[in-house]
């Protein structure tokens, strides 16, 4: 057995065990601590902390997530991280409700129950849990699938909620030779099992805040909102809900019904559909098939907010989909003076494409 060690968490005064084999991150959870965490891969950086003692190592990372001076003054991606003596470490970033009390991590057998094109290269995933019956769950949290037959997984945001427990919605990305996402093609069936473990992630929404939320989303980013959305909804939210859309034409939106539909249910809703790569005229109702009820804006999407939100610190922000999209909205709204406890975001990357230097 590999020997153990002790870490000690500041400021929140938490302290629990990790064995040299497993990731710091991966030991938290399995005591109940839910550290801050985005990807779990290296490459998000929502899980840089600071090392006041001890001796850690990482494995292979993004420096784009913790660069080489970083390493070298003591900041650690504790997704990463293994400890070989007693460590104290310094969360930079924490959520005190969180901590001690996020939804247990959980392993779910499952059931396909339906694989639906949205888009031409979007598909709904609909699960139906087995063993145990329900999946508990945040708005807005996402799972690791099992690719079937290896023990890789790669992670997928649920775009359904607590009203449907036992009934789980994913909406992915097709990427050539994709190891899950090809697999959607002719890899997999209805009534196929799939292994679901989770939930992660810490892009959640929280009753009891009061500031407007403006949601930024591109492609399969529509399924950790479609969740928010849902819950706010359901929940009879009354905070002013704004939702940019990126997509590169009109044939690219789904949904659109759905979302105006739960639009409707909110006191102050706005959805815009902002196009990247169609032209003015294109979208239209007689010119490009737009869905009916949507005005669409054209530009990518981090312009489009640009042009139209004012306020943005004022806001708080929920943001995920491709990298390059969440990287430049991320930097926008730094320069908007966004405080970062405003901001949430998953990026939705894969392990094959960790940047190392
Ligand atoms: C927190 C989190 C949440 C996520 N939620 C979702 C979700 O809800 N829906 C969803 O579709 N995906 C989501 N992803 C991404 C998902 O986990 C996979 O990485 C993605 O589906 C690719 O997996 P794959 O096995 O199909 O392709 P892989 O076998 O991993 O990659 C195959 C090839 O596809 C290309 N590729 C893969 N990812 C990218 C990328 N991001 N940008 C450019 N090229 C790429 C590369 O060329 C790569 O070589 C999420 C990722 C994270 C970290
Ligand atoms: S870098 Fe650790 S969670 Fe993303």
């Amino acid at each position: 057995m590999a020997d153990t060690h002790k870490i000690y968490f500041e400021p929140v005064d938490i302290e629990m065990e990790v064995g040299e084999d497993e990731k710091i991150l991966d030991a938290a959870f399995r005591q109940g601590i839910h550290l801050m965490h985005g990807c779990r891969e290296g490459q998000c950086s929502a899980c840089k902390s600071y090392i006041l003692e001890g001796e850690i190592q990482m494995e292979r990372y993004s420096t784009f997530a913790c660069n080489d001076a970083e390493v070298e003054e003591g900041y650690v991606l504790l997704c990463r991280a293994h400890a070989f003596s007693d460590c104290t470490i310094e969360l930079l970033n924490f959520d005190e409700d969180e901590l001690l009390g996020g939804v247990p991590i959980q392993d779910v057998r499952t059931r396909v129950t339906a694989i639906e094109p949205m888009t031409r290269d979007i598909v709904s995933l609909r699960l139906t849990a087995i063993e145990p019956a329900t999946y508990e769950f945040k708005p807005g949290q996402y799972s690791d699938i099992t690719i079937p037959g290896t023990d890789e997984h790669r992670s997928f945001s649920m775009a359904t909620t607590q009203s449907t427990p036992g009934e789980v919605e994913f909406l992915i990305k097709k990427y050539p030779g994709g190891r899950f996402s090809a697999l959607l093609d002719d890899g997999l069936s209805v009534g196929d099992e799939l292994h679901v473990n989770g939930p992660y992630g810490s892009f959640t929404i929280k009753d009891g805040h009061a500031l407007p939320v403006v949601c930024i989303g591109g492609g399969a980013g529509m399924a950790p909102i479609l969740s928010l959305l849902r819950h706010l909804n359901e929940t009879g939210s009354t905070r002013p809900v704004r939702f940019y859309y990126g997509a590169r034409t009109a044939a690219d939106l789904f949904y659109v019904d759905e979302i105006l539909a739960l639009g409707e249910g909110l006191r102050d809703f706005e959805f815009v559909a902002c196009l990247s790569e169609s032209l003015p005229g294109a979208g239209s109702p007689d010119g490009g098939g737009m869905p009916p009820g949507v005005s669409p804006e054209f530009g990518n999407v981090t312009d489009v907010v640009a042009r139209r939100e004012e306020a943005l610190a004022k806001c708080e922000v929920y943001l995920c989909g491709p990298p390059p999209m969440v990287d430049a909205a991320l930097a926008f709204l730094e320069q908007q003076g966004v405080p970062n406890d405003q901001v949430f975001h998953d990026s939705f990357t894969s392990p094959v494409t960790v940047v190392t230097t």
